[in-house]
């Protein structure tokens, strides 16, 4: 960890719909807690061709939009803190300009780039990744006090990301690297470390011997959302899995760290991404969505969405295997997709059943009837509730024998903690960031390990002619999804 709070941070793409929708505020909700370094200059770059005015005008309406009236309170101290310079990235010509911007930003405390620290965040097109990093090189803006964060997609697959990588390590050491999965600042997920780790109930059950199997569901109600191009080149195992859920999985499947830090956490994460088994094309199912109903509201098909036919999978579903002594034998299915049902995040632990039942058998009129084995769910969005499932007797003189039922024992993590605020992801990620704690961040041997599993599925389906079947909006995905866990006896969470 590299130890220094920046006092400037510097946007790229900062017109953009991630600024807008997130990074600013986040950075207006933090300071509006007292939480940014009273020194920090935030310098927005981008394309278009405006000045601080018209880019303090630009964030006060993305403010006014995105970031609830009540945490708005240090707009204006706010959009003092920011100023804008205009910068085509692809070519090296104006980032003297912008070197000059920076050092001035930093001139009320008379730092520059190497006594202050400069945190650099890139939202813009990964092609302009390299091109900008060779620009803030030539424009000596990659010294040791400088931090570097990359939003997704790092690339398409091991080789393109390869090469993002390495022209970011040409430039920054890897503790200077911090590549943003937005999951891992969600509250909610980083609970899970704290349901595992902070409790001495479940990690002697967290395994084979007591867990039946895991059930990792993202379900998203939106379509497309206009991101044509985007989308259409990455599809739902690209854009969900690859980073998302195998950082959900990591998270449920690792050994315990010794401590939360950056090094800890990552190096047992990465062990159990390295140890996914190749998913096999019949483990798999990909899906599109069709035109049908969500929420009660008509919506067009994908290919109505994107004016053209496509072969671009907006649903999946995934039948994981974790190749070691804990996990022996445990499938962890995966789940996402687009147009779903409903818009949830949730992790589902099965256990096992018990090993002999003392009240009979299971079978309805029987005695011991209702027995089912227990499960834990854990809810990442949008509720944040954790529930586990437990069997209790129910009332009665049991003269045809003891008759059970499950019930719930359920935590409404907003309820056990009132008057917390929920934060935006980026919150904390933004505050890590210019902090220089990595903890939270991805780095590069697991975003590789990531890459390997997934181009691996992709290998799978092209050796198969696999393409993507059809689903009508408001469904969980196709038929097969539902196949692939009910031949294991298993039934999808809903
Ligand atoms: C992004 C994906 O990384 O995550 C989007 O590119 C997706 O397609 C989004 O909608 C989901 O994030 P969240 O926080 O709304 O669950």
């Amino acid at each position: 960890m590299t130890e220094f709070a920046a006092d400037r941070l510097l946007l790229f793409g900062a017109t953009g719909d991630l600024s807008r929708r997130k990074l600013l505020p986040s950075l207006c909700a933090l300071d509006a807690d007292g939480l940014l370094p009273e020194n920090l200059a935030i310098i927005g770059t981008a394309r278009s061709d405006i000045d601080d005015a018209a880019f303090r005008d630009m964030a006060r309406a993305a403010l006014e939009e995105f970031l609830p009236a009540e945490r708005r309170g240090g707009m204006a101290t706010f959009l003092n803190r920011l100023s804008y310079q205009q910068l085509d990235a692809s070519t090296l010509d104006g980032f003297d300009t912008l070197a000059a911007k920076v050092a001035a930003a930093g001139s009320e405390t008379g730092s520059d780039a190497e006594s202050g620290g400069l945190a650099i965040f890139l939202s813009t097109a990964p092609s302009l990744f390299g091109p900008t990093i060779a620009g803030l090189e030539h424009a000596g803006l990659t010294g040791e006090r400088v931090r570097m964060c990359l939003e997704k997609p790092l690339g398409t697959n091991l080789e393109t990301s390869a090469q993002i990588n390495d022209a970011v390590a040409a430039a920054f050491s890897e503790d200077r690297i911090f590549r943003i999965d937005h999951y891992l600042g969600k509250e909610t997920v980083q609970n899970l470390l704290a349901l595992r780790f902070a409790n001495i109930l479940f990690e002697p059950i967290w395994n084979a011997n007591v867990i039946d199997h895991v059930q990792i569901t993202v379900a998203e109600t939106v379509g497309l959302e206009g991101r044509v191009t985007f989308y259409d080149d990455a599809g739902a195992l690209r854009d969900m899995v690859q980073n998302h859920m195998l950082q959900l999985l990591a998270l449920v499947a690792m050994e315990p760290p010794t401590s939360f830090d950056a090094t800890a956490v990552r190096d047992e994460k990465v062990k159990v991404l390295r140890a996914l088994r190749p998913a096999l094309a019949n483990e798999t199912v990909t899906g599109q969505y069709r035109a049908g109903a969500v929420e009660g509201q008509a919506v067009p098909g994908y290919d109505e969405e994107l004016g053209k036919d496509s072969a671009t999978e907006t649903f999946t579903a995934i039948k994981a295997h974790v190749d070691n002594w804990r996990w022996k034998g445990v499938p962890f299915y995966l789940r996402t997709g687009k147009r779903l049902p409903e818009r949830v995040t949730e992790i589902l632990i099965q256990f096992r059943s018990v090993p002999h039942s003392i009240f009979g058998g299971s079978d309805a009129g029987n005695a011991g009837a209702g027995l089912q084995p227990n499960s834990l769910l854990i809810g990442i969005q949008p509720d944040e509730d954790i529930t586990l499932s437990l069997m209790a007797k129910v009332p009665g003189l049991d003269e045809d024998g003891v008759r059970l039922r499950e019930v719930p024992l359920q935590i409404k993590m907003p309820d056990a903690f009132v008057g917390q605020h929920r934060r935006i992801a980026y919150e904390r990620l933004l505050l890590d960031l210019i902090k220089g704690d990595q903890t939270l961040f991805v780095r590069r041997d697991e975003v590789e390990a990531q890459w390997e599993w997934v181009d691996a599925i992709r290998a799978e389906w092209e050796a198969h002619g696999i393409t993507p079947k059809p689903y009508a909006s408001g469904n969980w995905g196709p038929s097969a999804a539902i196949a692939l866990a009910e031949r294991d006896g298993v039934s999808w969470h809903e």
